[in-house]
């Protein structure tokens, strides 16, 4: 049995949160008797930060990468950034995928996997952005994959983008 002060923060928690005790979203969450509302919430929260922050980090991946096409003074730095931060946002897309996956598993029980299209969408996304860079290892045999490699880069982070509007309906 709570204790009263507990059990009036509890109620509070739930109303700041728009869930009313015994509804069947708050008792869905799957989590309740083990951790208070509120670190559910938070911890629920954390893939979707990620997801933003990887979406963000590989726009900028994407723009030093065309922008290291320019034969500008710009371009020899651009090429350097995009060499160095690349792989970190390939590490960010993987990261955000099993994130994802693994919250709507352990901590969503109100969600199933693949209920909607964020993912085929987050996966397909992973698996475009690592040929991308799959394809810088045969740069030197075969110079032609320098005109693929920017192209399938483009069409991962334009996915990446789509997971992000598509997330948002998945939002606790
Ligand atoms: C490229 C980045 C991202 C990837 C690869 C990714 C991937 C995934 C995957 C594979 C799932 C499991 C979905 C299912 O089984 O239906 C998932 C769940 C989810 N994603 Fe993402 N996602 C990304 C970005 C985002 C963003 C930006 C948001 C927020 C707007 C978001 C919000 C969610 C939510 C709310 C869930 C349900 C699990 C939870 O509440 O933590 N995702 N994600
Ligand atoms: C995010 C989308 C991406 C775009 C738009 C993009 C674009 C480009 C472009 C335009 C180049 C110059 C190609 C040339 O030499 O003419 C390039 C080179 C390169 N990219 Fe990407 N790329 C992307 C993702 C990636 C990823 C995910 C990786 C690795 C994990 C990667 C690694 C490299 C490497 C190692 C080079 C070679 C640089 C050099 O030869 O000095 N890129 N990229």
């Amino acid at each position: 049995m709570p204790q009263l002060g507990e059990q009036s923060r509890l109620v509070a928690a739930s109303r700041r949160h728009d869930l009313v005790v015994g509804s069947p979203r708050f008792e869905r969450s799957g989590i309740l008797g083990r951790a208070p509302l509120e670190c559910f919430l938070r911890v629920a929260f954390v893939h979707p930060v990620i997801g933003l922050l990887t979406v963000l980090l590989a726009v900028f991946v994407m723009s030093r990468g065309l922008t290291s096409r320019r034969r500008d003074s710009r371009a020899h730095a651009a090429r350097r950034i995009h060499r160095r931060w690349a792989p970190w946002a390939l590490a960010a897309m993987a990261l955000s995928a099993v994130t994802g996956t693994a919250s709507t598993v352990f901590l969503r029980q109100d969600l199933s996997l693949g209920e909607t299209w964020h993912l085929a969408v987050g996966w397909t996304a992973v698996a475009w952005m690592s040929a991308a860079g799959l394809l810088t290892r045969a740069f030197t045999r075969n110079p032609s994959l320098r005109r693929v490699h920017p192209w399938l880069g483009v069409v991962s982070v334009a996915l990446a983008v789509i997971q992000a509007i598509l997330g948002i309906q998945l939002l606790p």
